[in-house]
């Protein structure tokens, strides 16, 4: 099955009011001529009410990047996945890295987090990936699938979501995996998804420092599916290169 590539671009903990305005010119860059591609913005959660209300109708779709897993509850500074639908976003960032990392998230946390996106109707995109011991150690695939096989629940079947390939040791760094490196990843979680979710056309997505210069040719890859994207999604003349170039 194919789908559009997704281009997401991911503002971590970046941006006050006055960054809407970089959404709302890659919003109105895209209303002039659409692209080939979904794309999709994840500001913090504090600004996605004011993207939704400044973006209206527009082409640029509207995410968080995490969420409790349960709905309401004692969970002090935590956001449910029934907030950021209510907030007016679509999708949801899980597992990323850093929240595996920072936030000592496992494939079980981020399992039970995906189930609650599908129970508030979002669309979750899941990130799995290996360090850099792991990478040279040559264990990228074998953490990699094990990461796809324990993270994404049984739940996701029938359902729309997409998988973001990141290597940590590529994140922020400017280093990228050679396109033959993301090949092989990218078809190794192609073949782990098709084992549990067959014909699911899930995009495979990869994330870490895609720039405007990379963007094309990793975007050509096999089983590439999209991007992820963080430091060069916070202005719009950044974003705009790698969305034209899907
Ligand atoms: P980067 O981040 O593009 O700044 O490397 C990617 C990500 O963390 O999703």
């Amino acid at each position: 099955m194919s789908t559009r590539k997704l281009i997401a671009g991911n503002w971590k903990m970046n941006g006050l009011a006055d960054s809407l305005v970089e959404a709302e010119t890659l919003s109105r860059a895209l209303i002039e001529e659409p692209a080939n591609c979904r794309v999709a913005l994840h500001p913090p959660a504090t600004l996605i009410q004011r993207m939704v209300a400044s973006l209206k109708g527009g082409p640029v779709e509207l995410g968080g990047q995490d969420c409790q897993a349960e709905a309401s509850g004692a969970f002090t500074g935590d956001i449910s996945a029934e907030m950021l639908r209510d907030a007016g976003a679509h999708l949801v960032i899980l597992g990323h890295s850093e929240r595996r990392t920072l936030h000592h998230e496992t494939d079980a946390d981020v399992a039970a987090k995906v189930e609650a996106a599908l129970r508030a109707g979002l669309e979750p995109l899941i990130c799995v990936g290996e360090t850099l011991i792991q990478h040279q150690a040559g264990d990228a695939v074998r953490v990699v699938v094990r990461q796809v096989k324990q993270s994404l629940p049984e739940a996701l079947k029938g359902r729309r979501f997409a998988v973001a390939y990141e290597p940590v040791w590529a994140i922020g760094s400017g280093q990228t995996p050679s396109l033959a490196g993301i090949e092989e990843l990218h078809i190794a979680i192609r073949e782990t998804l098709e084992t549990t979710f067959p014909g699911s056309g899930a995009p495979i997505l990869y994330g870490g420092s895609v720039k405007a210069d990379n963007a094309a040719e990793i975007l050509g890859g096999k089983e590439v599916g999209g991007a992820l994207v963080g430091g060069a999604s916070l202005r719009a003349a950044d974003f705009l290169p790698i969305v034209r170039a899907a």
